[in-house]
């Protein structure tokens, strides 16, 4: 049995010190919940694999509480630091190279000399890694190429009897998924589109930044957020839809007419991306034959909401 805690002292304190002792816990975060293991320990990291049924050559996000207990993980260079300045606490995780003192599990890095780092916003996430007192591997609380899980119920849903604890923080604010900048060589480039835009980015480096170019079919998988198929619904999911057949259900954006659930009416890009998965998930349990949805304008919050949709609506 999985237990739901309280987003109270005790509850992050007990959160905390599970982790420390190598058991998963789930906690909120300002983007999605977040199945955590300590990264110091093999064996919680691998049970993080064997929790989601996850391939086991996705690489983790190690959350810290700040960039001090960040920069004995990695090589951070000046435009590195000028990021996690601006940015930390927030939803930007920073792919850089890997210290080989890092003194966290090879697992998590997935055989990569690159390791991904990023300093959570949420308070209840601030609290259980205070209290942890390690770097936690975290990456979405759902089950292998499931929609990712923006309330503690969600998380029950897909892992109940699989991980120790779940920390109860309410829903996620932000609800697509941290934006995943790769600063480990080469030119910065954007490897998952989320809670930090492009131009948010490219503001703070002065330069433009750009996705990273899909990897080859037969080259090695750079970011595996960029599989195809990945956050699906049980049902198929249409894009763009501007019509919508009656065994259908629709998923408006701004004033469309006839939307079974409207992810933002006023046309609200922050306000979608917090509703975009507990609705994708309120429909495929109403049964229908397909979700259709609404076009989303491919700016900002934008980017992120169509990646994931795309990544939905992808055959299987
Ligand atoms: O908002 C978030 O980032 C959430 C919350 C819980 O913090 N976490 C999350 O983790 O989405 P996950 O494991 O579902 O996604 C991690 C992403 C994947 O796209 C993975 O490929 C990429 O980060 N990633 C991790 N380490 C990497 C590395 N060394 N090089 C390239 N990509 C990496
Ligand atoms: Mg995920």
């Amino acid at each position: 049995m999985t237990q739901v805690l309280a987003a109270d002292a005790e509850g992050c304190r007990a959160a905390g010190e599970a982790l420390r002792a190598g058991e998963l816990v789930a906690f909120p975060t300002e983007t999605v919940y977040g199945l955590g293991g300590n990264a110091r320990d093999g064996k919680a990291v691998a049970g993080i694999f064997a929790a989601k049924g996850r391939p086991s050559f996705n690489p983790l996000i190690v959350h810290v509480i700040d960039l001090a207990a960040a920069e004995p993980l990695a090589e951070f260079s000046d435009a590195a630091r000028a990021l996690a300045a601006r940015f930390w606490p927030g939803p930007l995780t920073l792919v850089l190279p890997r210290r080989a003192d890092a003194g966290v599990s090879e697992l998590v890095s997935a055989g990569l000399p690159s390791i991904a780092i990023r300093v959570p916003g949420h308070p209840v996430a601030r609290a259980v890694l205070a209290a942890a007192g390690v770097p936690v591997a975290a990456p979405s609380a759902n089950p292998s190429g499931r929609v990712s899980p923006t309330t503690a119920a969600h998380v029950r849903a897909g892992l109940d009897g699989r991980i120790a604890m779940i920390v109860d923080g309410g829903p996620c604010r932000v609800g697509v998924e941290s934006t995943v900048l790769d600063l480990s060589g080469g030119d910065p480039a954007i490897l998952r589109p989320g809670g930090v835009t492009p131009e948010d980015v490219s503001a703070v480096l002065g330069i433009p930044v750009g996705f990273a170019p899909p990897p080859a079919a037969d080259g090695p998988l750079l970011s595996p957020g960029m599989m195809a198929s990945h956050y699906a619904p049980a049902a198929p999911v249409r894009l763009d839809a501007i019509e919508v057949a009656p065994d259908e259900a629709l998923l408006g954006f701004g004033a469309v007419a006839g939307a079974t659930l409207n992810l933002s009416p006023r046309g609200d890009l922050g306000e979608a991306a917090a509703n975009l998965f507990a609705m994708l998930r309120r429909l495929d349990e109403g049964g229908y034959r397909a979700i259709a949805v609404s076009p989303i304008p491919d700016r900002g919050l934008g980017l992120a909401i169509n990646d994931r949709l795309r990544r939905a609506a992808a055959p299987r």
